[in-house]
């Protein structure tokens, strides 16, 4: 027992849960992804899977993205990266979903299954329907020869290393990063993406593992405190426009599945068609805000949220002042083009639901009910 006690604590590298060592391997896990792969100097991005199937996804009539929980909001970001630079028409779909409703599939249309274990039964499912209908299914998976990687017919591994804990961090961030790489490198190639926008978007990509390390640094102790004060909060609403919406999603599926608390994601517009009604003093609202990125009308939904005594934690790029002035809380990150800033904005959401967990006694790591790979419907 003793021998097990400490080789536990080896493996957790002095952290106090698998997790939280996981969030602060990003800057890492994201360098890894990108290596041998982004090659600012040269001008290109290298990934074989790609390159060797490059007319083949490039004249897709359409892309299908299928996925779970978090990947599936690793797709929803990939569907605004794929469409804004390569211009092929995305839909990303639950696995559980598509794999019931004979969806409208052919020999044309190229299927992009994302999964940080490999193994999740309704995403293996779906694959193997896409297959059948002919479909060009490219993987993107953290385990190495997994099922998953296995079955489809190309692929990119998200090179985040082993993701113990249950609430899936950096394997997340890792989908990011790679779907950033394959929208770049198709916009590239079939010419939507001009040769100077490619490389002043590489040139940002690769800034982000040290942006994700400065935000690591510099909310770390921000959003412990925060934490804080909503340990006893029974409802949490997260608010992000355009491709901060999915991380939106994906910083309310990481607080509830750790802490417990019911916690919903929303596109910030869709707040007056309903969540609206739900605002009171009581009701903590996390505003995902960067400068780049419908920053007005962010702020006019914070006027709306605050004009009804919410209380807004405002996720927003370093110096704001206009959204930070009426916020009651506020978490700063370093400013990046609005493609890449779920990569850096999602973190201090791990931190914050990690936090409130941690402060509410809950088991981080292996929440109840939930495992870490899916392997039954
Ligand atoms: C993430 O925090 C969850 N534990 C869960 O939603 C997970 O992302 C989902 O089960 C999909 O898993 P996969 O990426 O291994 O396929």
């Amino acid at each position: 027992q003793q021998l097990k006690l400490s080789l536990e604590q080896i493996e957790k590298g002095g952290y106090e849960h698998f997790m939280l060592k996981e969030i602060f391997e990003q800057p890492k896990s994201i360098h890894d992804t990108l290596r041998g792969r982004l090659l600012v100097e040269e001008g290109i991005i290298k990934m074989a899977g790609i390159w060797d199937n490059l007319e083949r996804l490039n004249q897709a009539q359409k892309i299908t993205i299928i996925a779970c929980g978090t990947s599936w909001h690793a797709g929803l970001i990939g569907e605004y990266l794929i469409e804004e630079f390569a211009r092929i028409p995305v839909e990303v779909e639950y696995a559980s979903e598509f794999r019931y409703r004979n969806p409208i599939i052919s020999e044309k249309d190229i299927v992009i299954a994302i999964s940080q274990s490999g193994e999740t039964a309704d995403t293996m499912a779906a694959i193997k329907m896409a297959k059948e209908k002919g479909a060009f299914v490219y993987g993107i998976c953290n385990v190495v020869d997994s099922s998953i990687s296995r079955v489809t017919d190309a692929g990119s591994y998200t090179h985040a290393g082993p993701e113990i804990g249950v609430a899936s961090t950096k394997a997340f961030t890792a989908q990011l990063t790679v779907l950033s790489l394959i929208a770049l490198k198709l916009g590239k190639h079939n010419g939507h993406l001009s040769n100077q926008e490619f490389m002043r978007l590489c040139t940002e990509l690769e800034t982000i593992p040290q942006k994700v390390q400065e935000v690591l640094e510099s909310t770390h102790e921000i959003t412990k405190e925060i934490a804080k004060s909503f340990v006893d909060a029974q409802n949490f609403l997260y608010l992000g426009r355009g491709y901060n919406f999915p991380a939106a999603l994906e910083g309310a599926l990481k607080l509830k599945e750790i802490s417990y608390i019911h916690a919903e994601g929303y596109p910030a517009a869709e707040m007056k068609h309903g969540p609206i009604a739900l605002i009171d003093e009581n009701m903590p609202i996390v505003i995902i805000a960067p400068r780049q990125g419908h920053y007005d009308k962010i702020v006019s939904n914070v006027q709306e949220i605050k004009a009804r005594k919410g209380k807004v934690i405002a996720v927003v790029n370093k110096g704001d002042t206009q959204v930070a002035s009426v916020a009651d809380y506020v978490i700063e990150f370093p400013e990046t083009s609005e493609c890449f800033s779920p990569i850096i904005a999602s973190v201090p959401l791990q931190l914050l639901a990690y936090y409130i967990a941690v402060y509410r006694g809950a088991n981080v790591d292996q929440p109840r009910n939930l495992a870490k790979s899916v392997t039954v419907e």
